[in-house]
């Protein structure tokens, strides 16, 4: 038997998220149309050992119990939220839970961060895990980052033949591998004693010197836990190709949704709409003009006249009038994109409206086509001279944008009324 933990973190989390994450937590965040953790989810219970599956974090109960009842009742195996009291990092949650994690004796766990999207190769990684015997604590999933994207991750060096992580230095100030830890890991059980003596040793330095600002229990997985083990014949790395991406700002959204809806193709054709000459599929009662790969949900209205595509998600109540073009976008439940607008790189937020003969437009943040194993850039929302990085445009909820104006790299906050065109701006 096998079980699953997904990192959530919580509020003070996904700032670089925002606003998007200001009315509904980033794990929930709908991307190709299903909150972002449902997709590891999903990946979870594609292995029949996977019996139980534990969310981690500190958002409010209140925040994700639907979500968890809403999965138990869609997947039919046990989903459970353990919400931590306070911050308790990366490995902390992990330990303080352990009594949880351990019960019904598991022969491994995986631990997977919440903020992470990718075509998760668990099967994979437990192979290789078991395959490495009893010795192996913990498997890292690996993946090839270019040598200056490598210094924002946790990067390993690894023995070629055995692939056991010799030195682990999470975000290194220089270069050390191009190998990164992509935040996805098998442990086995016996990482509990491993972790109880880091956080015993934390106990006795609070005793004998007091503590700083964070709670004892807090122990981050990467730098007390990885770091040490590396060498000690413990850690192991997986290297895989398969596609994998951090999921940091909004402009990482319309990336990873592209991807996802591309999986979709091989795993769930039923979520993709079908072109206008083969008639919409079953999610897609509107027959309009569709450019793969796109995902509408089977309660959105679509006039026959609009043209949709390729990469985008339409939520559920959203309506779309003639003539509107929408390219890779996102656009949430019950928004109204009215007639002949234009919605490019854009995320347009829950219940916002889009006036007639308006252009919302943003720019594409996708990593550089020219790099190998170039991963998306997340840039800081301003450069140095203060002014706005080009990037998606974003309309948070319940915002209104008037017909015949244009609104261009622009984030808007919710419930704004706008009057008047905008171009790189935050409009607060
Ligand atoms: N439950 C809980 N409690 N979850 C947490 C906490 C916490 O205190 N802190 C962070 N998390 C969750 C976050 O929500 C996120 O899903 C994941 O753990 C990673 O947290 P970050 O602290 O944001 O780390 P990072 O994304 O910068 O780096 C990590 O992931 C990279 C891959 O995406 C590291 O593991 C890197 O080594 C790795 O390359």
């Amino acid at each position: 038997m096998l079980k699953a933990v997904i990192l959530i973190g919580g509020p003070q989390k996904g700032t670089r998220f925002r606003p998007l994450s200001l009315d509904i937590p980033k794990p929930l965040f709908p991307v190709a149309g299903l909150p972002l953790i449902q997709h590891h989810i999903e990946a979870c219970t594609a292995l029949e050992e996977v019996k139980e599956i534990l969310l981690i974090g500190y958002y409010p109960a209140a925040q994700i119990q639907q979500f968890v009842t809403d999965m138990q009742h869609q997947y039919n195996i046990n989903i459970r939220y353990l919400q931590e009291f306070t911050a308790l990092g990366t490995a902390g949650g992990l330990y303080h839970f352990r009594d949880q994690i351990r019960c019904g004796s598991p022969d491994a766990f995986f631990v997977m961060n919440g903020d992470v999207c990718a075509d998760f190769p668990l099967r994979e990684l437990y192979e290789f895990h078991k395959e490495k015997g009893k010795k192996a604590l913990v498997t890292v999933m690996g993946t090839e980052a270019t040598r200056q994207q490598s210094l924002h991750y946790g990067c390993m060096a690894t023995d070629k033949t055995t692939h056991e992580v010799t030195h682990y230095v999470e975000k290194p100030s220089s270069y050390v591998s191009t190998l990164i830890n992509c935040g996805i890991y098998v442990f086995s059980l016996d990482i509990f004693h491993t972790i109880g003596e880091a956080f015993n040793s934390k106990q006795q330095e609070f005793y004998r010197n007091g503590n700083g600002s964070k709670d004892t229990g807090y122990i981050q997985l990467e730098q007390e836990i990885l770091t040490p083990l590396a060498g000690s014949g413990k850690i192991f790395a997986l290297q895989v190709n398969n596609w994998w991406s951090q999921l940091k700002t909004a402009g990482s959204a319309i990336y990873a949704n592209r991807h996802y809806l591309e999986l979709y193709r091989i795993k769930h054709p039923e979520r993709l709409c079908q072109t206008q000459t083969s008639a919409a599929g079953d999610s897609c009662k509107n027959i309009c003009d569709i450019f793969p790969d796109v995902h509408i949900h089977p309660s959105a209205t679509i006039h026959h006249t609009a043209a949709i595509g390729p990469n985008v998600s339409i939520g559920p109540g959203v309506t779309v009038g003639p003539g509107v073009r929408i390219r890779e976008s996102i656009i949430l439940a019950d928004a109204v994109i009215e007639n002949h607008s234009l919605v490019l790189h854009s995320i347009v937020g829950h219940n916002s409206r889009v006036g007639r003969w308006t252009r919302v437009e943003g720019t594409p943040s996708d990593p550089d086509p020219n790099k190998p194993f170039a991963k998306m850039e997340n840039p800081p929302l301003f450069n140095h001279d203060g002014r706005l990085n080009p990037s998606i445009t974003i309309l948070g909820c319940y915002v209104s944008v008037p017909s015949e104006t244009i609104l261009l790299n622009s984030v808007v906050l919710p419930h704004k009324e706008l009057a008047r065109s905008f171009k790189n701006e935050i409009i607060l």
